[in-house]
């Protein structure tokens, strides 16, 4: 089988609106002004020779093999840097062209090693495919001097690099700056002795690459080289899927050997990433088979048992009777179900429609409640509709770039590369966040003009000294306000906000931040033309996460800057399907399409499709589920995709909340945390072994492909649904693109969405109200989404958190996110990123550490209200004094031992980025980190035990 190549058009399409017309050998082409000879050729099937050009990046002109003759002109131009021309004649091929090609070849195949054969780029090596397209047929050259001796570069993980295969044509230093915009490579020396050099010298893993793998992507011969494809060879066939990881939710091509991926690699038309990729999407998929996999469903009587593997029919069964048992014991409402922002929105979908017909309540959440769920209320309120109001690629028409609580390099890296890209081309940039993320200078040709380092817990008085700028300093958008905004709401709002308590001065002793730098941030997001705000975690996880969302929505919308490319406010989604999940039903007060379960003219809607009785009141969020545990109240869960044991705040009481419960059910690919807590076991499948979509930030809904069958035999839906039938609420889809004609019959803003239309379009940005239409890349254009089309401005007072520094908790602890690890670290701690991240460590400012005797690596303890936990400390000025940082990645860290269960106020999003916390030096693990460690031996045991016996 042949793999289906992406055609390389050789330059970037060029977006001019202005056409002109050439002739190329002797064919009439029209293109927009600014296109390249080579692409306009390219375009109606004239292949021009090329070696040092792609269309991913700018063309450079070097290696001279795409010459061409122009009718008139002198010379001969490389195609690939003259823009074509109104009436120009191009000639691409004749006998002198084809010498000078020659002759090109001939010397860079005289310093190329001839082992085409035994190469692993045979067949898929742009060196070998110019030397047969050129017709070379012998290389009269034998330099006394080459490159073959040049020694290779094994350090980073997933690709290799052999210089003594390169041709120096630089385009994986243009790729590392244009696309990823790291600047990791440069061609060290000149003539003979140039060569690529990743930083000064280095090897590629000492130096500042990040292992996004663009330059591999460019490399036309073997240099940079994936070393699953040296260890397996080519591909064989490719399947356009989804990236699993964050909510960018890239577009991949899955190469395929049979059922093995070789390589995933970056769609070329993905519109969310445009060809690009990071290191988790790109090349940490070896999860997926990772020999932890867990492929037999199992039961046991009680945690303290051995795992028995079982069929899946006597698990399911067992799953069914046993829920159903605790519903007669303890009433109908004693049971419920915890989806996931991992898991396709046709699974999320049939879930909470289990939970809700079958379980017959409304007990379902998802952990969306732990990250976006403030975003969900605060923009619905404001907005009308609880998502992003831009797609990404509006970015690129930005001018001031507001990034709040967000690292989009390490959180959002694909998005970060296109931020930075619009950067460089001279937007300006605020960053506010307590901590020096890259942005804000520490990546190349970057540099914020302003970064308002405020204290954890302090944003919502920080967003209204913005607004009290705004207002006071006459920098609305009048017109905008008047025409689009609720004016009743507006005048309150102005009123509240230029009250003196809310001044930049008043609020300086609050946030930390100096009256005079957050004017001018003001003045610039209100003045600098189109203002983009993009948000993170560190925006929701506070007890007034849902008023800081609202705060933002107040500015944007006093200053206009809403309704058109270059602007909006844009969360940035954690999880691959953090939208999609909230879109589809998960939160207990909302029926798919975020309509209330108490509305009736909804409620009556779902009753007659779905043929079962409703309940009309909303169901427990996860903190009340645990606490009704803990009352007896709450006695069997179904968890999917969702590993709550190690994500969620004051994890001690959520592992006591699940022993008091008598049946935890367990979905997921991993022996997970909250497995360990489990009486039956349900194998999950990964995202390469099933159908469906994810809806990523800027509300894409795009598939997700099966590329390989699922290792323990089940789709995850199909799981769901066997579970459904055998409680007795009868499902009997035979693919989700039935689940999504579903959802769309019953979801207004996905009526037209469907497989079929997604297969054509590549993906769908919701809403998407008809069969006509194409979906929606920018929101509230003409109107906002709320009934009466009007932006509602909001009350903002701050109420400071009730966790504070203290005495004897001096230092405030945030979190955050690393490039390499993804959440959890189910995932990427099952791949070789840990060369990257092999341990969470807490980030100290060098005077806090000073006065503590704390010294780089040495172990601290980290004590907080709530619990207790031991890190390695780095001592790094990004942090500043009296905060404290730290990663979540790994179950043993323990952060969640230390956060507290305080949250917001409107949607119990737990405070995850302030905890007041004492740091001193310590030589061993926490109390807690000790029982940890013995629990989780013990389960790997029971573990094994199960296995062995079976
Ligand atoms: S490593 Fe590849 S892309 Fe980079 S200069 Fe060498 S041949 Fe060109
Ligand atoms: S992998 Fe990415 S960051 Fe590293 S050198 Fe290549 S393009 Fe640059
Ligand atoms: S940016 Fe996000 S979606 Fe894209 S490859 Fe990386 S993890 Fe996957
Ligand atoms: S492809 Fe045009 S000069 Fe190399």
């Amino acid at each position: 089988m042949s793999i289906n190549k992406e055609q390389d058009f050789g330059t970037p399409v060029s977006t001019s609106s202005q056409l002109v017309t050439l002739e190329i050998d002797g064919f009439k082409v029209t293109v927009p002004e600014g296109t390249s000879i080579m692409r306009a050729a390219a375009s109606i099937g004239i292949d021009i020779p090329k070696l040092c050009a792609t269309d991913s990046i700018e063309p450079f002109g070097s290696c001279r093999l795409c010459v061409v003759q122009i009718e008139g002109g002198r010379g001969m131009p490389a195609s690939c840097t003259t823009p074509a021309a109104e009436g120009l004649k191009v000639v691409t091929q004749n006998q002198k062209l084809a010498e000078v090609r020659r002759g090109v070849m001939e010397l860079y195949i005289s310093d190329h090693p001839l082992d085409c054969l035994t190469c692993s780029a045979n067949g898929d090596c742009e060196l070998q495919d110019m030397a047969g397209a050129v017709g070379l047929r012998e290389v009269r050259y034998n330099p006394i001097e080459t490159h073959l001796d040049a020694v290779k570069d094994e350090s980073n993980p997933y690709f290799s690099f052999d210089p003594s295969k390169c041709i120096v044509c630089s385009r994986c230093v243009r790729a590392c700056e244009e696309t990823q915009g790291t600047f990791a490579l440069t061609i060290d020396g000149r003539g003979f002795d140039s060569k690529v050099s990743p930083s000064q010298n280095q090897s590629f893993m000492d130096s500042e690459c990040v292992s996004c793998g663009a330059c591999v992507q460019a490399c036309p011969t073997a240099t940079l080289m994936e070393k699953s494809v040296i260890d397996h060879g080519q591909p064989e066939h490719a399947i356009i899927t989804t990236c699993a990881y964050c909510g960018v939710g890239c577009s991949f091509r899955a190469e395929m050997k049979g059922e093995q991926v070789i390589r995933m690699v970056p769609n070329k038309n993905g519109q969310a990433n445009h060809g690009h990729s990071c290191v988790k999407g790109r090349f940490a998929f070896g999860y997926a088979t990772h020999k932890d996999r867990m492929t037999k469903p199992m039961i046991r009587p009680t945690i303290k048992d051995a795992w028995q593997e079982v069929s899946w029919e006597v698990a399911i069964n067992h799953a069914a009777s046993k829920l159903r048992r605790i519903q007669a014991k303890y009433g109908k409402d004693a049971i419920g179900g915890i989806t996931s922002s991992r898991c396709t929105n046709e699974e999320v979908y049939i879930m909470q429609k289990l939970i809700r017909a079958g379980f017959g309540n409304n007990n379902v959440d998802t952990c969306a409640r732990v990250c976006h769920s403030p975003t969900g209320y605060g923009l619905k309120q404001t907005f009308g509709e609880s998502s992003g109001t831009q797609d990404f690629d509006s970015v690129m028409k930005a001018d001031v770039i507001m990034v709040i609580g967000a690292n989009p390099t390490d959180g959002h890296p694909v998005f970060g590369s296109q931020m930075k890209k619009r950067l460089r081309q001279g937007a300006k940039l605020i960053v506010i966040d307590p901590r020096e993320i890259d942005l804000v200078k520490n990546s190349p040709h970057v540099q914020a003009d302003h970064h308002l380092k405020l204290r954890p817990g302090t944003n919502v008085a920080l967003v209204n000294a913005i607004g009290h700028v705004i207002v006071t300093e006459k920098l609305m958008d009048e017109a905008f306000v008047k025409e689009r905004c609720d004016v009743a709401s507006f005048t309150k709002w102005e009123t509240f906000i230029a009250q003196e308590h809310n001044s930049p001065e008043a609020t300086e002793s609050v946030t930390g931040v100096p009256a005079a730098e957050l004017r001018a941030a003001a003045r610039l997001y209100a003045t600098g033309n189109n203002g983009a705000i993009y948000y993170g975690l560190g925006v929701t996880e506070h007890s007034q996460g849902s008023t800081m969302v609202i705060g933002i929505a107040n500015i944007a919308m006093a200053t206009g800057n809403l309704g058109r490319d270059g602007v909006g406010v844009n969360p940035l989604r954690g999880q691959n399907n953090v939208q999609g999940s909230c879109d589809m039903g998960s939160f207990p007060h909302e029926f798919p399409g975020y309509r209330h379960v108490s509305d009736p003219d909804t409620h009556q809607l779902f009753e007659a499709a779905w043929h079962a009785e409703l309940s009309n009141e909303p169901g427990l969020r996860i903190p009340n589920m645990f606490d009704a545990a803990m009352d007896k109240n709450f006695m069997g869960l179904y968890c999917e995709g969702e590993d709550i044991a190690q994500s969620d705040p004051d994890i001690q009481h959520v592992h006591a909340a699940l022993r008091a419960m008598e049946c935890v059910i367990v979905q997921d690919i991993f022996l997970n945390e909250t497995a360990k807590f489990a009486h039956v076991f349900l194998p999950g499948a990964s995202f390469l072994e099933k159908n469906g979509t994810f809806t990523n930030a800027e509300r894409r809904i795009s598939p997700v492909r099966k590329v390989m069958s699922p290792l323990a035999g089940y789709q995850d839906w199909e799981v769901t649904q066997l579970l459904s039938n055998a409680m007795g609420y009868p499902m009997n889809y035979s693919h989700p693109s039935e689940i999504m004609a579903e959802i769309a019959s019953l979801t207004p803003t996905f009526a037209g969405v469907s497989y079929e239309k997604i297969d054509e379009l590549g993906s769908i940005q919701w809403p998407c109200y008809d069969e006509a239409s194409v979906g929606t890349p920018i929101m509230h254009e003409d109107s906002f989404m709320r009934d009466n089309g009007k932006g509602l401005f909001m009350l903002t007072e701050y109420v400071p958190t009730i966790e504070r520094s203290s005495r004897k908790f001096p230092l405030l602890l945030t979190t955050g996110r690393i490039l390499s690890q993804y959440n959890v670290g189910a995932q990427t701690r099952r791949t070789e990123n840990n060369a990257w991240h092999a341990e969470d460590r807490l980030e100290i400012h060098p005077h806090d550490a000073e006065d503590r005797g704390v010294k780089m690596d040495d172990w601290v303890g980290i004590k907080s209200r709530a619990g207790e936990t031991v890190l390695r400390a780095t001592i790094t000025d990004r942090v500043q004094p009296g905060v404290v940082y730290t990663t979540f990645h790994f179950p043993e860290s323990g952060a969640n031992v230390i956060t507290t269960d305080n949250s917001d106020w409107a949607t119990n999003c737990p405070e995850y980025k302030v905890t007041a916390v004492q740091i001193s030096k310590v030589n061993q693990p926490s109390e807690w980190q000790e029982k940890y460690r013995a629990f989780s031996e013990t389960q790997l045991d029971l573990l094994e035990q199960g296995i062995n016996n079976s």
